[in-house]
């Protein structure tokens, strides 16, 4: 089975097996039938947050449980479920069709509902732990259904225990569920957001208006998928010490920064990038894109090989001029 329309980065890459999973049901009759026992297991979701390097030696279960629903309505909350396989935005729009604000930030993140728990999706000052209540996965190993709370989800940023060893490949995500506040409260702390709001002469925000908001702001930054295949941020934004910033911030007095609770300071990966003169070129069919240099975009007909060179040299030139070592965000396959 060719991947390549299965992936946002529009990587090439065969699949020895496929399967498209509709229910948590299904899922478990493969793991009795002893379906998955021979073969390594990869989860595809929206495909938005991965790099193929080349064909997969794997059954791949492309995660496709349909529906969203109110689940409970307490006195302060609303809990809503979704299940995996549903596509994130429509989901954030349906709840907004609600009435129900909080997770408006979110707006027009590609990708699946089942995907955003494992790197803990944020953006504009919200990030999918402030809304989580729990999910549901399926257990490969003994074919069960377990929940999961939010602090068995070990969230971090662009983290959680679903990308770490021993979790990663076992746990399947089949249904997750938000709490959205009763007493809702905008976040428009992020300048981009503050701006646009004042642009349009918006000073008491609806939750759609910062999800229009939020919509204009990405669509101005980030290259449509669909038009110039890419998988979002391809770098995590670097965290570093308060004695480092101050260093660097000696030979760089521009450097954009976001202090954190804990005393460290998080960079901005774009900013590194752009300095170290990667913003808008390319190597080969691959580049960093011109309006936002922390998103790897694929011109045509770029392969996993040619995604992991760029990735090498832009990692290599932030090293070089700043000291401070990229992270991939994207899961390599
Ligand atoms: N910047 C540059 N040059 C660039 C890009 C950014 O100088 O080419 C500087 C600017 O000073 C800008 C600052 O970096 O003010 C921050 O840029 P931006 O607001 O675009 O956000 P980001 O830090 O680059 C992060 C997330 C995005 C998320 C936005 C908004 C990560 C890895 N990325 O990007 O998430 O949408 O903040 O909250 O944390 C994603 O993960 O795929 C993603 C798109």
């Amino acid at each position: 089975i060719p991947l390549a329309d299965l992936n946002t980065l529009r990587l090439p890459a065969r699949a020895e097996r496929y399967a498209e999973i509709h229910s948590p049901e299904q899922l478990i009759k493969l793991i009795e039938r002893g379906d998955l026992a021979t073969q390594r297991v990869f989860i595809l979701g929206g495909g938005s947050n991965i790099v193929l390097k080349g064909d997969l030696n794997a059954f791949v279960l492309h995660m496709r449980i349909p529906g969203h629903m109110l689940a409970t309505e307490l006195d302060d909350a609303w809990i809503v479920r979704a299940g995996a396989g549903e596509n994130w935005h429509e989901f954030v729009r349906w709840t907004l069709d609600q009435g129900w604000g909080g997770l408006e930030n979110l707006s027009l993140i590609p990708g699946t509902v089942g995907a955003a728990p494992i790197q803990n999706i944020g953006a504009y000052g919200v990030e999918l732990a402030d809304r989580f209540f729990a999910l549901e996965a399926v257990d490969l190993r003994s074919g069960r259904i377990i929940s999961f709370d939010k602090d068995a989800c070990q969230f971090a940023y662009r983290d959680s225990l679903f990308k770490q060893q021993g979790a990663a490949g076992r746990f399947v995500i089949t249904a997750v569920s938000f709490r959205l506040p009763k007493d809702w409260q905008p976040v428009t702390s992020y300048a981009d957001v503050a701006s646009y709001l004042e642009q349009n002469g918006i000073d008491a925000p609806t939750p759609r208006d910062i999800s229009d908001a939020v919509i204009a702001i990405r669509s101005r930054k980030l290259p449509d998928p669909a038009k110039l295949p890419n998988a979002g941020s391809f770098f995590k934004n670097p965290v570093v010490t308060q004695a480092q910033f101050d260093a660097l911030v000696r030979d760089w007095p521009q450097l954009a920064n976001n202090p954190q609770p804990d005393g460290t300071v998080k960079l901005s990966a774009g900013w590194l990038i752009e300095r170290a003169g990667w913003k808008g070129r390319n190597l080969g069919p691959v580049g960093m894109y011109e309006k936002q240099a922390l998103v790897l975009v694929n011109h045509g007909d770029g392969k996993g090989e040619d995604v992991l060179r760029l990735a090498a040299e832009v990692t290599a030139a932030v090293e070089g001029m700043f000291g401070v070592r990229l992270e991939q965000e994207p899961v390599l396959v």
